[in-house]
């Protein structure tokens, strides 16, 4: 006998993403990519892995992700210090500055895809977690801030989720934060008893991170401390007045949060988060701002950008905590058979209703076996499909299948069917999508999805 093997766990922090929450997965990202299209969006895709001082320069040196939450590696081939990306927004502005993509004009971009974070893992905070996100390259104007803001607000309409609040800032220009800088320090100087140690650190580095902090023994001084909105000059206040203004025109509920300063330096101006109060402490699900600087520090021609990211673990979460919709079955038909012969007409027969445009499950053989027809119903029942097909031996040499409706109302008798097989495909077709559901594309069209569920 041989010894059993220890069994390898995933990585602390990083998930499956199962089965039974696809159909959830999958109907936040149809809805959210689009919705991105209907706001003109184009799909960008840049690579996981990048250099590691792309990220220390967009992000900032002195932040958490850069200072302690970055999977970072030596690249054993060559020795490039390398980076699995904490976010998206680095890694699609290098994209934009290296195509010159910006040239001929603004551009509206999406991505999607999984990041890394070395953090504490707990609800709703992963070490690997996808994000979907949005960056507008090129926009000046508070209007596509507006725009990024209400995309959002469509999307969780869209979803039906509807315990999310806007959260609002702006953090003025890098001449204001300095202003805002010299005051916050000389304030948290005097207070210098309740600073914890990470805070006394950044006290110089980075006095706004603290700000950020989640140390509840600092909460009273933060929210005490020397706000930045009120060092805003004239052309940031029009901004975010500008702003103000078409959110309330467009009847956007949201509260301005001084105190939001967000965790990544390249902000500037608005800044906005979508937060709930259903997801305990990790209820950010959306975050973003404007980064005007940004292109520049990466050797472009001075650009303005603006964007957001989703956690898409966290929006999951909150569909599920408003109430799960019923899992889609996984296939409209699926196909019993016994014997040999059976085995090979149901082989023909799933093929021709997949042309057609249907889901087909074929039972196929375990180690158990190829299973009786009793078991081979059962799964039948649990696959969610609307019918079995069903061909045995009888069937085989009278050339017929048997259809069995699997959704029969309770008490109700079992309807069966006897069909032709050589009809089996049309009587399907129509039981499952009724008489128009096919669309007319024209005789040159070769989409053999033509069948359109109701
Ligand atoms: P962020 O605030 O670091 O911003 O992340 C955006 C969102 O990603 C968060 O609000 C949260 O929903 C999700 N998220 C972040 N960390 C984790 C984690 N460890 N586990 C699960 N979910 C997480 C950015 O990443 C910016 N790139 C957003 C942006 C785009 N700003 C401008 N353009």
């Amino acid at each position: 006998m041989s010894e059993k093997k220890e069994k390898i766990s995933a990585i602390k922090g990083m998930n499956d993403i199962l089965p039974a929450d696809a159909p959830l997965w999958e109907l936040f990202e149809n809805t959210a990519e689009s919705v991105l299209k209907s706001y003109g969006y184009q799909k960008i895709v840049t690579p996981i892995v990048e250099e590691t001082g792309l990220f220390a320069r967009a992000i900032g040196a002195v932040t958490d992700i850069v200072e302690k939450e970055m999977y970072s590696f030596t690249d054993a081939m060559n020795g490039d210090l390398l980076t699995l990306r904490p976010e998206g927004t680095a890694g699609v502005v290098r994209a934009v500055v290296e195509h010159n993509m910006a040239y001929d004009g603004p551009k509206r971009l999406w991505y999607k895809g999984p990041m890394f974070r070395h953090e504490r893992p707990q609800r709703g905070r992963y070490r690997q977690f996808f994000q979907f996100g949005a960056e507008a390259i090129g926009f000046s104007g508070p209007d596509i801030d507006a725009e990024l803001i209400m995309l959002c607000r469509r999307l969780w309409d869209d979803i039906g989720l509807d315990e999310i609040r806007l959260e609002l800032n702006s953090i003025g220009n890098a001449d204001e934060r300095q202003r805002h800088r010299a005051d916050l320090i000389a304030y948290f100087e005097a207070n210098i008893d309740v600073l914890d140690a990470e805070a006394k650190r950044r006290l110089h580095a980075n006095p706004l991170r603290i700000l950020d902090t989640k140390n509840p023994a600092m909460q009273d001084l933060v929210n005490a401390a020397p706000q930045l909105l009120s060092y805003l000059g004239e052309e940031s206040l029009a901004h975010f007045e500008g702003l103000k203004k078409i959110l309330d025109a467009a009847n956007v509920q949201y509260t301005v949060n001084p105190r939001l300063v967000r965790g990544l330096d390249y902000y500037n101006r608005t800044v906005f988060e979508w937060v709930t109060d259903a997801l305990g402490a990790q209820g950010t699900v959306c975050a973003g701002g404007r980064y005007d600087p940004l292109i520049e520090t990466f050797g472009g021609k001075p650009t303005p950008g603006i964007g957001f990211a989703m956690g898409i673990e966290r929006l999951i979460e909150l569909m599920k905590a408003q109430g799960e919709p019923a899992a889609p079955g996984q296939c409209d038909v699926y196909m019993v058979h016994q014997g040999d012969e059976a085995r090979m007409k149901a082989f023909i027969l799933a093929e021709r209703i997949r042309d057609a445009g249907l889901d087909v499950v074929l039972h196929c053989a375990t180690p158990a076996g190829a299973g009786s027809f009793k078991s081979q119903m059962k799964k039948a029942d649990a696959s969610g499909a609307a019918f079995a097909v069903i061909i045995g031996e009888d069937e085989v040499a009278k050339d017929e299948v048997a259809v069995k409706s699997l959704r029969a109302a309770q008490g109700e008798n079992a309807q069966q069917a006897t069909v032709a097989f050589g009809a089996a495909v049309d009587y399907l077709v129509d039981q499952i999508v009724g008489g128009g559901g096919e669309h007319d594309c024209g005789p040159d069209c070769d989409d053999h999805h033509h069948v359109h569920r109701p």
